[in-house]
């Protein structure tokens, strides 16, 4: 199951793992070392290259984008002094729904230890009440919570006596196309795909500290053209959701307003305090020279449109994924990374629209990341690194979809039908109880 990379010479280390962000802004390729056989990993590497093809978090040019990847996978493989081969992808993009279940069994009639079989068929029960809609799939399948004869709250049920088990279950579905347009740039690129994370869900674990995961927070990276949104609480996902809007719409309202090119726009944007509350009152003016002319507007102006703009970005969309999410309390509030998390001022400014407390986050494991690739653009793709781990551990956790529906379909046949042609939506995937049952049925041969 593991990221296997060999050196050059073709020794092949399952020591490392390997985490591929595709970034609408920049593809990021993570490369970590293990610390021992149970252990944490290591980071020991970042490679990076502009993001091509790929607009909003979704691919829409295959060649571009697996051009891009391969960049980014060239510089990490430089960085490291290994050929990479298999890879941990985070994507987003298209419509990410989280749809929650129920499901119960009964263990008989007398208490007895919870196996691992019967997490599978508990979450088989639930999984039996999900309705996905025709060319969409079910990418990670969540345990949010277990009950054991009615006293819920339990973390993990395994070696647990009691009568009768019941989940809530959290499944992220998405559309079939965007997950085998990922699969095959990525094997276009020359790697395999070993697994998928949906990047809430990585940048979650990437910025979260345990404390915070525990008692409750909402991660949000700002990314370039999405949002990820997850909300924690009790160590858990309980909700994750992609939100189309990112520092890029900040970026193109700054152009429109000032009806200059976007490359000025972004500069301004990164170096002029747009959020603090004194900015909207000043009757200062913005003035900067573009090809020789001098430009002054009203910052104020300027201001109230990006403040605008993120207000409606967090008091609408990201509460609405709050309130989905079933979570009332979020003691540790709100947790923001991704690059646009560093915008001056917007943790503060968060904070008075929001009414919670808000840490702008770095990756947790920030100090043991190569300098310059560190900061919070970065996030996502360390938390790949601690997806992969948890995985691991507990492989229960976030369940994946089986990648057998996506083999079909690989560089090969997508190489012969030309790759823009290629319309994987119309591929029906098989019945998803049967494919969700085979990846926890991959999972007991792995055990045993
Ligand atoms: N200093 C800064 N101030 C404000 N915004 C910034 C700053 N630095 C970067 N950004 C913004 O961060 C965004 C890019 O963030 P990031 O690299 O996390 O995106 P991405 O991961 O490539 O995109 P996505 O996650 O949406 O697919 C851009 O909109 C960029 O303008
Ligand atoms: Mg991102």
């Amino acid at each position: 199951m593991f990221k296997k990379t060999s050196t050059t010479s073709g020794y092949r280390d399952p020591e490392v793992l390997v985490g591929l962000d595709l970034g609408t802004s920049k593809i990021t390729v993570v490369v970590a070392e293990r610390d021992g056989p149970a252990g944490e990993a290591q980071i020991i590497g970042m490679g990076q290259a502009p993001s091509h093809g790929i607009r909003k978090g979704m691919i829409v040019h295959l060649d571009q984008a697996a051009r891009a990847v391969r960049q980014a996978v060239g510089d990490a493989e430089n960085m490291v002094g290994l050929e990479l081969s298999e890879v941990t992808v985070s994507f987003s993009g298209g419509e990410v729904r989280s749809v929650r279940s129920k499901g119960m069994i009964s263990l008989g009639r007398s208490p007895r230890a919870v196996k691992q079989l019967d997490i599978a068929r508990v979450i088989e029960a639930a999984q039996a009440d999900v309705s996905v809609p025709a060319n969409q799939m079910i990418l990670h399948t969540i345990p949010v919570e277990y009950s054991l004869d009615g006293n819920s709250g339990i973390d993990d049920p395994l070696g647990m006596n009691g009568m009768r088990l019941d989940i809530d279950l959290e499944s992220v579905i998405v559309p079939s196309a965007t997950v085998q347009n990922v699969y095959n740039c990525v094997e276009n690129a020359g790697l395999s795909v070993t697994g998928f994370v949906i990047k809430p869900l990585a940048s979650a674990l990437g910025a979260l500290t345990p404390e915070e995961s525990v008692a409750g927070a909402v991660s949000v990276d700002i990314g370039g053209g999405t949002c990820g949104v997850a909300v924690f609480a009790d160590g858990r996902p309980k909700h994750l959701a992609v939100v189309p809007v990112g520092g890029d719409h900040i970026t193109n309202d700054v152009a429109s307003v000032l009806k200059i090119p976007i490359n000025k726009a972004e500069e301004i944007k990164k170096e002029v305090d747009l959020f603090s509350p004194e900015t909207l009152e000043h009757t200062e003016k913005l003035e900067f020279d573009h090809n020789g002319r001098n430009y002054s507007y009203s910052l104020s102006e300027l201001t109230e449109i990006v403040q605008c703009r993120v207000e409606e970005l967090f008091t609408v969309l990201v509460k609405k994924e709050v309130g989905a999410s079933g979570v009332s309390m979020l003691p540790a509030g709100l947790v923001i990374t991704g690059g646009g998390s560093r915008s001056i001022g917007i943790d503060q400014y968060l904070s008075r629209v929001m009414d919670m407390p808000v840490r702008a986050a770095l990756p947790i494991d920030s100090n043991r990341m190569p300098p310059g690739r560190n900061g919070p653009e970065y996030t996502c793709a360390s938390g790949i690194i601690k997806y992969a781990l948890e995985q691991e551990r507990d492989p229960f956790r976030y369940m994946e979809q089986s990648l057998d529906l996506l083999k079909g379909q690989s560089r090969g046949s997508a190489a012969q039908s030309g790759s823009r042609d290629y319309d994987a939506g119309s591929q029906e995937p098989a019945r998803r109880e049967g494919s969700i049952f085979q990846s926890i049925k991959d999972v007991f041969k792995e055990l045993f």
